[in-house]
């Protein structure tokens, strides 16, 4: 079959359906499945598949046509400089994350012990640990599904050993606490905007990497809270991913418990995305 015919057939339905983008979609999903570049696909015009790569390529449009995202049907997801794989059980990172990796680089700190709570992929643990190849990480993870697949991407980017994967319960299992930086994108979304959202999404994150509570700081509140019940040996930077809208509640939550020196970060789109704050070390 002519290239050009299926994605001309294929590019009519994805719109129908509501997939923005749909070409490019299916360029880079031609180039992921069957291995035909960009270049080829675009300068030669009367460039043909044979039935079986014909039959495999439908089956992953048909597949998008249901509104599944792209990397879940290719299996993986580029997070910065890293190759994840993905499965079911486990949120796929998205792009405005990976922003959190430079904010912690430019706070020049040169880490040597990072917690990340909810971890998901792995992707912002395995991103730190290559940039601070000295430094060790605990992620974590209430969901151990999720893990076992971080741990796989962790051993596929060469980070395994610089990071120790813990199934809890966000703080449940810790005590005392000498963590140069912690960091967590929890869920944040309220629950009863989780039916509204692109199928994409509703229908293919694991709910618990998404669900925030009737507010959508549930999360936030347990965190915080439970950090204000631990005993800190040194200073920490604790850094969160926040939904656009909650910026000013996750700020106050922290203030409360003396979280000092808190800064709201916008990201690439100008959304207030990230909070940060500094925990004292605590008094003996
Ligand atoms: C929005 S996802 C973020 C995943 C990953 N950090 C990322 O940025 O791609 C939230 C993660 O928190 C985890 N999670 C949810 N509730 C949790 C809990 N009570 N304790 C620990 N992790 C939890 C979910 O399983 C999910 O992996």
């Amino acid at each position: 079959m002519l290239v050009k015919n299926l994605i001309a057939l294929y590019q009519k339905k994805l719109n129908k359906v509501g997939v923005h983008n749909a070409l490019w979609e299916m360029r880079f999903m031609f180039k992921e499945i069957l291995n035909i570049d960009l270049a080829s696909q675009l300068l030669e015009k009367d460039l043909t598949i044979n039935n079986t790569q014909e039959k495999l390529i439908k089956k992953c449009l048909d597949r998008r046509l249901k509104r599944e995202p792209f990397d879940r049907i290719c299996n993986k997801k580029i997070f910065r400089d890293s190759e994840l794989l993905l499965n079911p059980y486990t949120f796929s990172p998205r792009k405005e994350t990976e922003l959190i990796v430079d904010i912690i680089i430019n706070l020049k700190l040169n880490p040597k012990k990072i917690l990340e709570l909810g971890t998901g992929s792995g992707a912002i643990s395995i991103a730190l640990m290559k940039i601070f190849p000295k430094a060790k990480c605990i992620a974590t993870d209430i969901n151990n599904r999720s893990l076992k697949l971080a741990k796989k991407n962790a051993k596929n980017n060469n980070v395994f050993e610089q990071i120790n994967f813990i199934c809890c319960n966000w703080l449940d299992i810790f005590v005392n606490f000498d963590f140069d930086i912690i960091v967590a994108n929890p869920p944040y979304i309220k629950s009863e905007v989780i039916g509204k959202l692109d199928p994409e999404v509703r229908c293919f994150d694991p709910i618990i990497s998404l669900d925030g509570g009737k507010s959508g700081i549930d999360s936030y509140k347990k965190i915080i809270l439970g950090l204000d019940q631990k005993t800190f040996y040194k200073n920490s930077i604790i850094i969160f991913e926040i939904g656009n809208d909650q910026s000013q509640e996750v700020e106050k939550l922290m203030k409360e418990v003396n979280i000092m020196k808190t800064q709201v970060i916008k990201d690439y789109s100008n959304q207030k995305r990230f909070v940060l704050g500094t925990i004292t070390k605590s008094k003996t």
